[in-house]
């Protein structure tokens, strides 16, 4: 049976970033709640030049190529911070990127769950068509407003995934245990720009879809979970996978359980600075195991729990390919990170508040150090460059 995961994974989050430190000294918080509490350093802060759109352009020009341009006839994108009420971000993204015309492109929502959509939709069109590749993408901007309680889970990035058969990075495993329901834990109306959100109900939630989805996988599947090398989380803050583990943990013997806490610790090294990518978040706790981990060897299990508040749950199995080592090689993610400029608290809250984009047709200055930006609206058209 041919194999099917992820080929290459590109990152992209803007070039600004808010210190935890310096938002706690302003809204009067002990740091500590927000560094070990929450457990977040930072959060990239997200300037209007940079929508779904062009952080998905710029993620995914990272990973397209002359190889594989025209070998991707399926672009799916998945966000929930969409650019448009009927035109759908791949679209844009089809034509930024110059991608193969003669493709499906269409944007998918479910809270944080988008990407897990599009990368399960994807593996099962590669199953039957190995000879082609899709594009996956999680874009998304983490808004919760200023002085809110979700205001130090909020950030921003895109995730662009190329799926392929034999891939160089991970495979995917056939088998996948899910859940939903109809719950309210986190969603934002209509007109809203900023989410609305239950948190600590939304985490007990998110708790209760991990532990099902676990075991349903390991019921159904026969599957012994002593067998995972790594348990890799939706992180929409660090602390929340973290929580998550902890309930798992005592299901495994003493050495299992440190070794899975190292792994997760090198799981959210990026998460910790980069903040929410709402769909994009597990991908990018994925490419910091990657990247972190001292440990990993090619054929090691990864456990991966997905979660998009409203609320889709749903647990896999991926299996680490010779080429993962490459990626990890690369450094690119982590200058990416390092490289961000210090905001202080009243730019990083003029940036955000420049967020609430005006009606009709407007400029918007593009961002110099990133290569696809949004410039405004003309015309009542999205303009990009
Ligand atoms: N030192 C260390 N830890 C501290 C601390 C201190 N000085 N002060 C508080 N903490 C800990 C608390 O004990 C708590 O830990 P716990 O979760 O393990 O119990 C944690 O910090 C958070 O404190 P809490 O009082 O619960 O914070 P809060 O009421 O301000 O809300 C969230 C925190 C995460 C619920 C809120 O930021 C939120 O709603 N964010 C959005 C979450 C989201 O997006 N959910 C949906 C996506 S799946």
């Amino acid at each position: 049976m041919t194999e099917v995961g992820i080929d290459k994974i590109g990152f992209f989050t803007p070039n600004f970033y808010l210190d935890m430190n310096d938002l706690a000294e302003d809204r009067n918080e002990d740091p500590n709640k927000y560094l070990i509490g929450i457990g977040q350093n930072k959060q990239s802060v997200i300037p209007s030049s940079q929508d779904a759109v062009a952080m998905a352009a710029n993620a995914a020009s990272k990973i397209i190529d002359e190889t594989n341009r025209n070998k991707i006839d399926l672009i799916i994108f998945g966000t929930e911070s969409g650019v448009d009420n009927s035109k759908s971000a791949a679209i844009y993204l089809q034509n930024l990127l110059n991608l193969n015309k003669n493709a499906r492109a269409f944007e998918i929502k479910q809270a944080c769950y988008g990407a897990t959509a599009g990368l399960q939709m994807a593996k099962e069109y590669i199953k039957s068509h190995p000879d082609k590749k899709a594009l996956v993408i999680g874009s998304d901007i983490a808004r919760y407003g200023l002085k809110t309680a979700g205001e130090v889970t909020q950030g921003g990035g895109a995730i662009a995934m190329l799926i392929s058969s034999n891939p160089n990075i991970m495979s995917i495993s056939d088998d996948s245990a899910f859940h939903s329901e109809d719950i309210m834990d986190f969603w934002r109306p209509l007109k809203n720009n900023v989410a609305l959100v239950d948190g600590h109900y939304s985490n007990d939630i998110y708790e209760q879809f991990f532990m099902k989805t676990i075991h349903d996988y390991s019921d159904k599947f026969n599957y012994d979970l002593n067998n995972l090398k790594a348990i890799t989380f939706h992180l929409p803050y660090t602390k929340m996978g973290l929580k998550a583990l902890h309930k798992i943990l005592p299901e495994f013997s003493q050495t299992k359980q440190n070794e899975l806490l190292t792994e997760f610790e090198s799981s959210r090294v990026y998460n910790k600075e980069v903040g929410n990518l709402y769909t994009g978040s597990l991908y990018l706790s994925l490419l910091s195991l990657i990247d972190n981990s001292k440990n990993l060897k090619p054929g090691d299990q990864v456990g991966i729990f997905s979660y998009g508040s409203g609320a889709q749950g749903e647990f896999y199995i991926g299996t680490l390919k010779d080429g993962f080592k490459d990626l990890k090689r690369s450094n690119s993610n982590l200058k990416l990170i390092e490289e961000r400029t210090r905001l202080n608290v009243d730019e990083y809250e003029k940036v955000f508040l420049d967020g609430d984009l005006p009606d009709g047709n407007f400029e918007i200055t593009p961002n110099k150090k990133a290569r696809f930006n949004f410039i405004g609206v003309k015309d009542l058209k999205r303009q990009y460059k």
